[in-house]
């Protein structure tokens, strides 16, 4: 909404494209769904009150969900309060299907059920959340979100919990994506690394949740013994990362850095860590949960934009960052590969309940052997499988980062095609029983040896503990666009 205005006073504003500001502090809602657990939806007019009052306090910026709870109605019914008010609140919704086709049809349905549900005409902006990035689809969604951008549905188009391997995919693939929601705290400082390198190099901002660990970061927990009991699912969550980031104690050590600089600065230390988060030039803006007519920290949370961090303040945080462990891997590992650090815990059963997205099938007349298809056009023409498993061993054949039947995906990119060869690699061993913990030999095949280091990054980012024998070699003219071509072998025992 280009002709929206925000409220002079209120958290700084900042700017997530030419066409859409924001607050640098956003109302989140997830904890809408929480207070709705036992069954039971907010009442969606005092809800909706609740919002206005930190509508009218300038916190304009709604961000929430297709799950969680009523949150897009009780938004929705705020916004119809503002009707052709240039001051509307802007509201940022995410989409999470669960992986299978994205037809035209399905990516339009799910976007009209959110504006439906918001009542508007055109979301802000949408964010995309997926799975499992070995379900090739979430390309097509994205492409057709796009589509719905121009046909002006959509503001501007989002991700959540992207990688900075998958963001790098998709950009090089030609979506015009302006930010990537990811967790960000002083206890997980994953997003400090690739992601907010890629984010400088190519203009995606980035929304920081978590910043406050659901409560934790906050004087209320220093120096409080480790809680047995979490009633809340965000503190059940962040539990989790304070555990995997070195325990109690090392959580303590931060908790007392930020105190001193909490004390030195006349701020608190929620204002400590919010500051911290949203000093990282990538983040455009950090989002702090509320609990609808519960609590709510506005007067405290404005104080972050009246002080900033010196050298003494970032010494006294390093030192306390070395007594924790980093959150292993990168942004939005947590929802798909274990340590699984979400609410519920581990997420493997919801994972493997996500259909393959190819099918195994027997080699006729031969026992012990069976085969995956992936539909490019030249397996048919040439007379090959994309994987073929016999007894323990699984070869897959040189594979091209070909999206459907023969379109060649992230042109231009050597390192953005090997991800997304990998995450094919990975589905095709999957389809035949194995994993990408099986796996014993690759080869890559290079157009141009000076593209080694970005394809070599990227098999390290996937094999760096498994390290299977590996053969690199500059093949000259692959065919058509490809830059790369990647084959494996498995063994499963
Ligand atoms: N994309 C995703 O996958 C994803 C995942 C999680 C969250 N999110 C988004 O991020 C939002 C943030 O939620 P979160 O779960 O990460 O929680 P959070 O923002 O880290 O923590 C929110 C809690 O912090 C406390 N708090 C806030 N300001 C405070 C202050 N100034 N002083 C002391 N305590 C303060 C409040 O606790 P009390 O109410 O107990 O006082 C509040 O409920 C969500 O609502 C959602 O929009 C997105």
């Amino acid at each position: 909404m280009s002709d929206q205005t925000l409220l002079a006073t209120g958290p700084e504003t900042g700017r997530l494209s030419d066409r859409l500001t924001l607050r640098r502090l956003i109302c989140g809602l997830w904890q809408v769904a929480d207070l709705e657990k036992d069954g039971a939806p907010l009442d969606p007019d005092a809800a909706a009150d609740a919002l206005q009052a930190y509508a009218d306090a300038g916190f304009d910026t709604f961000d929430m969900a297709d799950h969680y709870g009523s949150a897009e109605l009780i938004t929705g019914r705020l916004l119809s309060r503002y009707r052709d008010d240039a001051r509307r609140p802007r509201a940022f919704t995410k989409w999470c299907p669960e992986p299978g086709p994205m037809t035209a049809e399905v990516v339009r349905a799910g976007v009209m059920e959110r504006l439906a549900r918001l009542g508007v005409e055109k979301v802000d902006l949408l964010q995309f959340h997926w799975w499992t990035f070995e379900h090739p689809a979430w390309l097509d969604a994205l492409h057709e979100m796009t589509r719905l951008r121009e046909e002006g549905l959509i503001g501007e188009i989002g991700v959540t919990n992207f990688d900075a391997a998958h963001l790098a995919v998709a950009l090089a693939d030609g979506i015009p994506l302006v930010s990537n929601q990811v967790s960000f705290s002083l206890v997980d400082r994953r997003a400090a690394g690739p992601l907010s390198d890629l984010c400088r190099a190519t203009g995606v901002r980035l929304l920081a949740y978590g910043t406050l660990c659901g409560g934790f970061l906050s004087n209320r927990w220093l120096g409080k013994e480790e809680p047995a009991e979490i009633p809340d699912w965000s503190r059940q969550k962040y539990k989790r990362f304070i555990d995997t980031a070195g325990g109690w104690e090392a959580f303590q050590g931060i908790l007392s850095a930020a105190d001193r600089i909490a004390r030195k600065h006349r701020v608190s230390i929620s204002n400590v860590a919010t500051r911290w988060v949203l000093e990282h030039e990538s983040v455009a803006a950090a989002i702090i949960g509320a609990r609808l007519g519960e609590s709510e920290h506005r007067a405290d949370n404005l104080k972050i934009f009246d002080f900033a961090f010196d050298a003494e303040d970032h010494e006294r945080l390093e030192a306390a960052f070395a007594a924790t462990r980093p959150v292993p891997g990168d942004c939005g590992d947590e929802y798909r590969r274990p340590p699984y650090l979400t609410a519920s815990g581990d997420l493997s059963h919801h994972l493997q309940a996500i259909p393959s997205v190819f099918t195994a099938e027997p080699v006729p007349g031969r026992k012990n052997r069976m085969r995956v298809s992936s539909g490019s056009v030249w397996e048919e023409l040439a007379g090959y499988s994309r994987a073929m498993r016999v007894g323990d061993s699984i070869r897959v054949s040189g594979t091209t980062a070909t999206h459907g039947s023969d379109r060649c995906v992230a042109p231009g990119d050597p390192g953005a095609q090997a991800t997304y060869i990998l995450d094919k690699i990975a589905a095709a061993i999957r389809a035949l029983g194995g994993s990408m913990d099986d796996v014993v030999r690759t080869r890559i095949y290079l157009r141009d040896a000076a593209h080694w280091e970005p394809v070599s990054r990227v098999h390290g980012r996937v094999f760096a503990q498994i390290r299977p024998a590996n053969t690199l070699i500059e093949a000259g003219n692959l065919v058509g666009e490809y830059l790369v071509e990647i084959e494996a072998e498995a063994v499963v025992d």
